[in-house]
């Protein structure tokens, strides 16, 4: 392969990456190249100090972005040799990403690699149409690629469990200062020209009630931020699903990212999006309560409401020269 083809290829996977989902938009990597290797690390300064002491967040929103990478490589016609926290010594390592043998790019990862910049994450109610099956499936499969489970919650009590739980844990991180101050740093003013956090247009200003309410974070904070909703007048809740992993490891909270991010590129293709509410997820004893009455002991690592919207949505990402640092790996 020619430099320069490198080069490209190289700066196609990292500017795929920074297309993955991350809590609240923190963003929080960071990129070093060191001729056909990339070495993806955690950025420390961008983990939210209250809501994601252990970095599970923060290793989820790192693992969607490994996986952008792995599927840009591959749509770009090369291999992608990836070593997960390969150095003990360097906990910021998240991984090492090397450019492997030619391949010739299947089907369905040119398809996964076309939803990389047009997946967005939903903040409002769905239409009536429900997912079909057949899909569901498929998203599951793309989940156990992975190693993590997607389930779909059918039981409607158990979706008014986790309703409430939802609700329950908005309530107390509303009422905590430090929690609301995760919310406040990383909620983006209207027309703000940060390229990170939530943005005030990416949310309604009048928040949309399903039945049951899944409460949405309050990144607006008593300010009359947030897109006008006459767009986003559907109201139903969607498909509830939880994505598991059977073990809690930093190696676990990098699968699950992984997994979240093909099930998403997959969902994405089919017109289909996901609504995140993992405030309860941040609680120990809420998540524990799900993870035994819920989930049959396996770890909660994402609560989604899937569905179809009219609504494009808009993202907002830092530029790829503020996020790489090629002084090597
Ligand atoms: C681990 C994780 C947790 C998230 N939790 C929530 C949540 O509770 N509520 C929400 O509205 N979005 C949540 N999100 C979605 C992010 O806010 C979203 O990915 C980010 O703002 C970037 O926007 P985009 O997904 O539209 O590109 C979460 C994302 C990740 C990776």
């Amino acid at each position: 392969m020619r430099p320069e083809d490198t080069t490209k290829t190289i700066d196609a996977a990292i500017q795929a990456a920074v297309w993955a989902p991350s809590v609240h938009n923190t963003q929080p990597w960071s990129f070093a190249v060191d001729g056909e290797e990339i070495a993806l690390r955690a950025d420390s300064d961008r983990k939210l100090r209250v809501g994601d002491i252990t970095g599970r967040e923060q290793l989820i929103s790192c693992g969607a972005a490994l996986e952008n990478m792995r599927i840009a490589l591959r749509a770009m016609g090369r291999e992608a040799l990836v070593r997960v926290l390969p150095d003990p010594d360097r906990p910021a390592l998240m991984a090492t990403v090397r450019l492997g043998e030619p391949v010739e790019p299947d089907e369905h990862t040119l398809m996964l690699y076309g939803q990389v910049e047009r997946r967005r994450t939903h903040r409002a109610g769905f239409t009536d149409q429900p997912i079909p099956d057949r899909l569901l499936d498929e998203l599951a499969q793309q989940a156990a690629l992975e190693g993590a489970r997607l389930t779909p919650i059918r039981s409607t009590a158990a979706v008014r469990v986790l309703a409430a739980l939802t609700e329950a844990a908005q309530e107390v991180q509303a009422q905590a200062t430090l929690f609301t101050m995760d919310v406040i740093r990383w909620g983006r003013a209207p027309e703000s020209g940060r390229a990170d956090g939530v943005p005030a247009e990416a949310y309604p200003r009048e928040p949309v009630t399903t039945e049951p309410a899944f409460a949405q974070r309050d990144y607006a904070h008593g300010r009359p931020w947030g897109g006008e909703a006459d767009r986003l007048t559907a109201t139903s809740t969607g498909l509830i699903a939880v994505l598991t992993t059977l073990a809690d490891s930093r190696e676990d909270w990098i699968a699950a990212g992984q997994a979240l991010q093909r099930v998403l590129l997959h969902a994405s293709a089919h017109d289909v999006r996901a609504a995140f509410h993992t405030q309860s997820l941040e609680m120990v004893h809420l998540r524990e309560f799900a993870r035994q009455e819920l989930l049959s002991g396996e770890y909660p690592q994402m609560i989604m409401r899937l569905g179809f919207t009219p609504d494009e949505g808009i993202g907002v990402r830092r530029p790829i020269d503020e996020v790489r640092e090629d002084t090597g790996a």
